[in-house]
């Protein structure tokens, strides 16, 4: 069959997609890009705010109605987060849908596509965590039963051979969040923590290395609190850390997202020590003010905060931070967003995401705490610390002007009709990537694209920057 597959939010939805494609495509479906054409459609869904949730939500609308009246054979189904938190409710609320499997169960989905050619619907979720949660009984040991090989079965399915034309790749290390902050729905939709064996790790990222791949990103809902304990031995994330990074070939190796709480010194020294892991740390404060930290079930100070950004500075040369802030969140002053936009001049991010508190039915949040922030209060707090970060961001980046830095290229940046003059193979506009995350535009030829180069810097706005290539470089 013919499947359209689109993606919504984080990059574990998007290597969950990729693990979801290779599953397909061995399973003898072709992968299309034209949503109308499709057997079968899928999304893979966010339901970190409300927001991603509606693009979801009108996309079906629109799905179905075409469905009732030109492709009744038409699969549709959803997948990832919005399934586990709506179940079937989906299917009640949209007729025409005929998947709802989540994140737990999508190396399942080659199996419910056929039982829905057959005409069935199909709900496959994970165990629910809601009624375990108001017991305060949710830490990952309460699923240590489940089966371990279910558990990264499509991680270790992967395809390899796919991996050749590419440079970079994801490896989930972890799956899940037991930290349940006030506001987030992550631990109800993507179940208990639990970190992946480090063998298995490490034997997918050598597998990506001789496929071709030299960046790796480890990713984890918090990444740094990897911890796997096998009879008298425990592997902390610094431990991952440094077997990783021995794999021979492996040039670049990055990790998302970390939590401040976790973010001890023994993970700044392996970053320290190790050439090919990359001096960049996405850590999300959310808030710089404590009483909204203790709200919010953060776990961490202020002070304590700032404390891992010095440590980061001190140990990390060069270290590049970046990070999250949500605004408006339940009884956030004018003061409390002060701090916010003070935490952000302090602590010098590249660049921060900031976003408008959003209620998210079933966490503590939403269940005890009054949305007392006005829309407009929230989008006006939301551009003042974008402002904020645009000026930090800034600069930051000039901080970089007239060095030369490794870049991977990532390919040609802009359409050629804006590039302001005519592109040919040999001369286009590049998008690449430093060993910061900075994103670095120069002009270069298109077969550059997988490569890594040095580029002279030049130029630098809040978000990236501008260079040329290295004279004499090939
Ligand atoms: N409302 C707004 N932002 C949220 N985030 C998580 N949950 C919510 C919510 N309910 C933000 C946090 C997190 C990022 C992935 O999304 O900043 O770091
Ligand atoms: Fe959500 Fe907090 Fe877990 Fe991050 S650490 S996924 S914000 S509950």
């Amino acid at each position: 069959m013919k499947v359209y597959l689109e993606t919504m939010g984080c990059q574990m939805n998007r290597l969950d997609s990729e693990l979801v494609t290779d599953s397909l495509l061995a399973a003898g479906h072709e992968m299309i890009d034209n949503r109308p054409d499709a057997d079968v459609v899928l999304y893979n869904t966010c339901s970190v705010r409300q927001h991603a949730e509606e693009k979801v939500y009108s996309r079906l609308g629109g799905d179905t109605r075409r469905k009732a009246h030109h492709k009744p054979r038409q699969i549709l189904g959803v997948l990832g987060c919005m399934a586990q938190r709506e179940g079937a409710e989906l299917t009640n609320r949209f007729n025409g849908l005929n998947i709802v499997c989540a994140p737990g169960q999508l190396s399942r989905l080659p199996e419910l596509i056929a039982a829905a050619a057959e005409g069935n619907r199909v709900v496959a979720l994970d165990a629910s965590r809601i009624e375990a949660s108001r017991d305060a009984k949710s830490s990952s040991a309460d699923s240590a039963s489940a089966d371990e090989v279910a558990f990264d079965a499509m991680d270790l399915a992967r395809n390899y051979n796919h991996a050749s034309p590419r440079t970079q790749a994801y490896v989930r290390v972890m799956k899940g969040c037991d930290n349940f902050c006030t506001y987030c729905i992550v631990p109800f939709v993507r179940g208990p923590e639990r970190s992946r064996r480090p063998e298995r790790i490490l034997q997918e990222v050598s597998h990506l290395v001789e496929a071709g791949v030299s960046q790796v990103t480890l990713l984890g809902q918090t990444v740094n609190r990897y911890r796997f304990s096998d009879n008298a031995q425990t592997t902390r994330f610094s431990d991952l850390l440094a077997e990783v990074s021995d794999v021979p070939g492996l040039r670049r190796l990055r990790f998302v997202t970390s939590h401040p709480l976790d973010f001890t010194d023994d993970i700044l020294h392996v970053m320290a020590e190790r050439e090919n892991i990359c001096e960049y740390i996405h850590v999300p404060p959310q808030s710089g003010s404590d009483e909204v930290l203790r709200r919010m079930n953060r776990k961490y100070t202020r002070a304590q905060y700032d404390n891992l950004v010095d440590q980061a500075r001190e140990i990390v040369p060069g270290v590049v931070l970046a990070g999250d802030f949500i605004v408006g969140f339940p009884g956030e002053t004018e003061a409390d967003h002060e701090t916010s936009a003070e935490l952000i001049r302090r602590s010098g991010f590249k660049n921060s995401f900031v976003f408008k508190y959003s209620p998210r039915p079933g966490t503590a949040a939403a269940r005890t705490m009054l949305d007392d922030v006005p829309d407009e209060v929230k989008r006006r707090r939301n551009h003042e610390l974008l402002a904020v970060q645009n000026e930090v961001g800034l600069a930051h980046h000039q901080s970089y002007i007239g060095e030369t830095i490794e870049v991977l290229v990532e390919g040609p940046s802009v359409r050629a009709d804006r590039q302001g003059f005519e592109p040919t193979p040999e001369r286009t506009q590049l998008a690449s990537r430093s060993r910061g995350e900075h994103i670095v535009h120069f002009i270069g030829p298109e077969k550059l694209t997988g490569q890594y180069v040095n580029v002279h810097i030049t130029g630098a706005t809040a978000l990236g920057l501008q260079g040329d290539r290295q004279p004499g470089e090939e």
